[in-house]
């Protein structure tokens, strides 16, 4: 079992990397919230295939495990689908330190944790991503939220777990576009933060891509560890924790002007990643050899690198609407070398069309 420790000023908690994992939910459960009861929270798809080992393991640690599963894709990520988890917890009569176990990929972590964090004001939450974006992005840290008619992920928290457990196995019945899409994350992490890292996401590709067990191992730890840097220096995003959003800022617009569900999350990164290091050497931040480097990576993982984008107008405007942008400025989160970014906003409109068209098929 790897360990990574996210020791935050008033919580401490650890993500549990391990292949088998979900099988030893009961003890490691037992170490962090000992209850009665718990309650096992899923997507319906990953709970036909997952959720029996881990309330096997539950109950032979002695607890009382009630189950809901139903269909969390995006458009489910609502505050319909978080009453009807409500419902079952005060039918149930949940007590405050029962646990509540989120079973899934990201709109299921950010669901169910905006449940757990509600609920009576706070219950203790478990995170199990099942997809390998939300192992090395969405289950640690915090952020929790749902969706409204307005906009994504505009209701929400920062609420973070009690535990992640991260079990690398469940990969195996991840489709591998979702796995490219999670790749696409870790590129983002090795771009932010570690150059090192960058050459062996390179240099491992394959072997990633073919689900080679202790590779995953060790690109989940060293993702996670990462992550959880960032979150514990700037738990609420005051500052450092916007760099995490490298990429984002272009990929949002790309998901939004294309329809949300037509590009994968991290196909969206990527491509904002590339803009965003066009926009940087236009800026004279960088050089072109960073561009370059993330444009062979991102291939080498089988990313796109081109897209067929809205007008630049369509784009800008989509851009305007993040919820990052700050009294109208949009901040860019641009490489200065692989390994290192910094934010800039008040960049011109000519500047950031010059960006779009890196990516433009
Ligand atoms: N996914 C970006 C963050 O957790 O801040």
């Amino acid at each position: 079992m790897k360990t990574v420790e996210v020791s935050l000023p008033r919580q401490k908690y650890s993500v549990q990397i391990k292949a088998g994992a979900i099988a030893d939910m009961g003890p490691l459960l037992t170490a962090c919230a000992a209850a009665q009861r718990c309650a096992v929270f899923a997507d319906g798809v990953v709970a036909e295939l997952y959720q029996e080992p881990i309330v096997k393991s539950l109950e032979e640690s002695g607890y009382e495990v009630t189950t809901h599963s139903r269909s969390l894709g995006e458009a489910d990520k609502t505050l319909a689908a978080v009453q009807e988890f409500y419902d079952i917890l005060l039918d149930g009569r949940f007590e405050r330190k029962s646990p509540i176990v989120a079973l899934g990929g990201g709109v299921t972590g950010d669901t169910i944790g905006f449940v757990a964090s509600t609920y009576l004001r706070g219950v203790p939450l478990v995170q199990v991503p099942t997809t390998l974006l939300s192992m090395v992005d969405a289950s640690v840290g915090g952020k929790v939220a749902v969706n409204v008619p307005q906009g994504k992920n505009l209701i929400g928290s920062f609420y973070q777990p009690k535990l992640v457990v991260v079990d690398p196995n469940v990969l195996s019945s991840l489709p591998k576009a979702e796995l490219r899409s999670g790749l696409a994350e870790c590129i983002k992490h090795a771009v932010i933060r570690d150059a090192e890292l960058f050459a062996w996401t390179e240099k491992h590709a394959d072997e990633l891509l073919a689900l080679d067990s202790g590779r995953l191992v060790e690109l989940l730890e060293r993702n996670i560890s990462i992550k959880a840097k960032v979150v514990v220096e700037d738990e609420r995003e005051q500052g450092v924790r916007a760099h995490l959003n490298f990429g984002h800022t272009f990929a949002h617009a790309i998901e939004k002007t294309a329809g949300y569900g037509r590009v994968l999350h991290g196909e969206a990164v990527g491509l904002g990643m590339l803009a965003a290091a066009r926009l940087s050497i236009v800026l004279g931040l960088c050089g072109q050899e960073v561009y370059d480097a993330i444009h062979r990576l991102l291939s080498r993982v089988g990313l796109p690198t081109q897209y067929e984008l809205a007008d630049a107008a369509t784009l800008l405007d989509a851009m305007r609407l993040d919820k990052k942008v700050s009294e109208g400025d949009i901040r860019f989160v641009l490489p200065l070398s692989i390994g290192e970014v910094c934010i800039r906003g008040g960049v011109a409109e000519k500047d950031i069309h010059e960006a779009w068209s890196a990516v433009r098929a």
